[in-house]
């Protein structure tokens, strides 16, 4: 009887033990999956861009230039792009108020920059454009006069203006934060200085004499040259200032010498 006590209470504690041991592990995976989709499937762009509604012709050029597919992979390869992306999505109204004929007039190779201007190979959340430092780096590179600048300016309190020199933008909100991705909206199609640099590309035909007066001025050529002027300024600047120096030693040499004469 003792025994068979002993027994049902051994029993009744193995069943217990089994069940309390097996209770901790079922939880303890439910709660390590929940995280892991969301680690393992990092957003992309087209799900971002998808979901947010609105922005097909800013998704049509990224794929169009590969662009989407690039962005991808630096998001998932994580050694090569630590720093993570931002994203400046203009919605479809921004690309239909652009005068006709804007992006049809580039080339592949022109619109693949024009893609590129908008994404910046930072993770720039809000906060960050208080303290960025202007031009920023966009993924169309060269941020020199009348290449592809990108100017950022923040009040502080959330509001963000961008300029490139050919437009004025404003970011309009937050589409996605992530830890590898950001992607705002902005109101207007980023235009970069390069593929529209001052003045803007008339859409009313312009008397023909007129017409090439621009295009000597605006052209892309002229612009390009302004950097190297400067270099030449600077350095011809450097001699005359040694100039300056040699001739007040010498102005100094000589009130000396008259002094000494005077004496
Ligand atoms: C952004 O631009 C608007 C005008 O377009 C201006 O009123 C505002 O002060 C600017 N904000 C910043 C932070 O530069
Ligand atoms: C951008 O900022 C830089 C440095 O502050 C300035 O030299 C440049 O003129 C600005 N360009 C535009 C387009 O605002
Ligand atoms: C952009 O804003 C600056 C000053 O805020 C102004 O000087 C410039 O004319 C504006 N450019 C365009 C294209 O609106």
């Amino acid at each position: 009887m003792e025994a068979h006590m002993r027994f049902m209470t051994a029993t009744f504690l193995l069943v217990l033990l089994s069940l309390s041991a097996a209770a901790p592990s079922v939880r303890g995976q439910a709660v390590a999956a929940a995280p892991a989709p969301a680690a393992a499937a990092p957003k992309t762009i087209k799900a971002v861009l998808t979901k947010a509604g609105q922005f097909t012709k800013f998704l049509q050029l990224l794929q169009s230039t590969q662009e989407e597919e690039q962005i991808d992979t630096q998001l998932k390869g994580k050694a090569s792009t630590g720093a993570g992306l931002t994203v400046f999505a203009p919605p479809d109204n921004a690309f239909t108020a652009l005068k006709s004929g804007t992006l049809n007039s580039l080339s592949d190779q022109q619109k693949t920059s024009l893609v590129q201007f908008h994404v910046v190979s930072q993770l720039l959340p809000m906060a960050q454009f208080d303290t960025v430092s202007n031009p920023l780096r966009t993924q169309a590179g060269d941020t020199g006069r009348g290449k592809y600048p990108l100017n950022v300016t923040s009040d502080g309190g959330g509001r963000v203006n961008i300029s490139t020199g050919v437009v004025n933008a404003s970011v309009d909100g937050t589409l996605y934060t992530g830890d590898r991705l950001v992607v705002y909206q902005v109101d207007k199609v980023l235009l970069p200085w390069a593929l529209y640099g001052p003045p803007v590309p008339a859409p009313v035909p312009l008397p023909a004499a007129d017409k090439d007066k621009d295009k000597k001025k605006a052209g892309p050529v002229a612009v390009a040259d302004a950097p190297e002027a400067d270099t030449a300024t600077a350095s011809a600047a450097a001699p005359r200032e040694m100039r300056g120096l040699g001739g007040g030693l010498c102005m100094v040499a000589v009130a000396v010498a008259a002094a000494w004469c005077g004496m």
